[in-house]
């Protein structure tokens, strides 16, 4: 008996030992000179770069078609109207990276020497590629702004704020909730090439432009051209934030498909960058009539500027860990306590499975298993929508939550959920949830 008793006592410290070897083997794996560590590396920094600064040729719509770049300049510098102030340009929700700034300018601004009323100034950040998510094209000489391009960090991405409001250190993948995307397009001096696509006078285009807000977009609208939801308001989405999704089967707030098929989406259809991009779910004319007009379900560039980015771009989104919150930003006890309603008792875990919230597998729920209305449902192939991934939550709680923002706060959703799947929570137990979805 005493003997059989060590020999499993050794087998058991072998066993030990080759685990703890293996997973010491596993770890040199990842040595930084070991192949996959350095692609890894690699397209770490080319997927970032292109998530940053790539306009995958797209300046041919948003300058070249639309002259937004003459909006922004101004009549004085060549444009056309007043031009885009840095105070304007802030207004409408653009970021300005204090790390592309040169130290002088940083001095200048600090002693309050620079004038943020020129749209002078506003050249001189776009020419120092310091305008988070455009590119300004300049001249041989650099003095006059000739196009523009947008960036998928136009819509995706913050700054911490840490010199002034607006003003910072770059939060990839961050959803800017202040962006008011409609009012910039709207500046554009021709928007007949948008009328075109749409089917619809200009002045019908400026009116749906001006009425999305801030922190929101409708991707949509280039597909079905509905700008409007049956009970009068904008039929526009909130941005998303692009963090976080590591694990994620489907994307968007509708499930159009993976990241990397959404990606080509984007790049291809919204921010009319010139690649390839094929999904012949657009050629449905009665679903989406200008889509398959435009013949979006099948689109051919040559030379193809995005589908060489796909892999990086994906790569670099998928490390986008979510933030932590801060400290104090929630209130610990409650939140643990609220972490096991959100297992337990509450449901919510059925369909936002730990640690990723959403559905591993096929994460999609129609209207009404959700109890809300099918409008936006309906505009994508599949007509459900997508079980959010909750983390980072406490970074977008301006704009509201779901889809369209319709919660202004966390309390709204939990309410909705209490009345819908009937979950009699007391008002404690709904703050409790609260506080643990704040601390995603
Ligand atoms: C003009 C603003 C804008 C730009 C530019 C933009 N996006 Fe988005 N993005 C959105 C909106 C709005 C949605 C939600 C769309 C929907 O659900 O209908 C979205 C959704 C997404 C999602 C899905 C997130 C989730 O929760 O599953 C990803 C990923 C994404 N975008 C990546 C990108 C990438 C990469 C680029 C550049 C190639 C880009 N986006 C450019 C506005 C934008
Ligand atoms: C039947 C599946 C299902 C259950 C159960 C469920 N959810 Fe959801 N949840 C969804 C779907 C689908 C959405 C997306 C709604 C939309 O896009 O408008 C969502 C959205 C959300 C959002 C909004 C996220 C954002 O980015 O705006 C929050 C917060 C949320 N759920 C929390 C909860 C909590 C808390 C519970 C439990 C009380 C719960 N959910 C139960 C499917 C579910």
């Amino acid at each position: 008996m005493k003997n059989h008793l060590k020999i499993m006592l050794s087998f058991f410290l072998l066993t030990g030992l080759v685990v703890a070897y293996a997973a010491e083997k596993g770890k040199s794996s990842l040595d930084p000179n070991n192949p996959i560590a350095k692609n890894a590396q690699k397209m770490l920094v080319e997927g970032m770069q292109t998530f940053r600064f790539d306009t995958f040729g797209d300046e041919a719509f948003w300058g070249d078609s639309l002259h937004l770049h003459q909006a922004i300049e101004g009549a004085k510098l060549g444009g056309v109207g007043p031009g885009v102030s840095p105070k304007t340009a802030l207004a409408v929700g653009l970021k300005v990276d204090v790390d592309a700034l040169p130290r002088a300018l940083v001095d200048q601004l600090k002693a309050g020497a620079v004038n943020l009323d020129d749209p002078a100034v506003t050249l001189a950040l776009l020419k120092l590629n310091a305008v988070v998510g455009l590119t300004g094209i300049f001249n041989k000489d650099g003095k006059q702004l000739q196009s523009m391009g947008i960036q998928c960090a136009l819509c995706h991405s913050k700054v911490d704020d840490s010199f002034a409001p607006g003003i910072g250190h770059r939060l990839d993948a961050w959803a800017n909730d202040d962006l008011n995307v409609g009012a910039i397009v709207a500046l554009a001096p021709n928007l007949q090439p948008v009328a075109d696509l749409l089917g619809v006078p200009v002045a019908t285009v400026s009116a749906v432009l001006n009425s999305w807000g801030p922190g929101k977009f409708d991707a949509e609208l280039f597909m079905d051209g509905m700008a409007f939801r049956p009970d009068g308001k904008s039929a526009a989405t909130l941005i998303p934030p692009a963090f976080g999704l590591a694990g994620v089967n489907l994307h968007t707030w509708t499930g159009w498909g993976s990241v990397t098929h959404w990606n080509a989406f984007v790049a291809n259809l919204e921010m009319h960058g010139k690649g390839v991009f094929y999904d012949p779910r657009l050629n449905d004319a009665a679903q989406f009539p200008v889509a398959a007009r435009n013949g979006f379900g099948n689109v051919r560039n040559n030379p193809d500027l995005i589908t060489p980015k796909l892999g990086a771009l994906q790569f670099y989104q998928l490390a986008i860990a979510a933030p932590t919150p801060p400290k104090g930003s929630f209130n610990p006890g409650a939140a643990a306590r609220g972490e096991a309603l959100f297992n337990g008792r509450a449901q919510c875990a059925r369909c936002h499975v730990p640690p990723i919230f959403t559905e591993p597998g096929w994460n999609m729920h129609t209207a009404a298993e959700i109890g809300i209305d099918d409008f936006q449902a309906n505009r994508a192939p599949d007509k459900r929508y997508r079980t959010s991934p909750l983390k980072g939550l406490w970074t977008h709680q301006k704009d509201g939550f779901f889809h369209d923002g319709r919660f202004a706060t966390l309390r709204d959703v939990v309410q909705h959920y209490n009345d819908f799947f009937g979950l009699r929570l007391s008002e404690e137990e709904t703050n409790e949830l609260v506080e643990y979805l704040k601390s995603l």
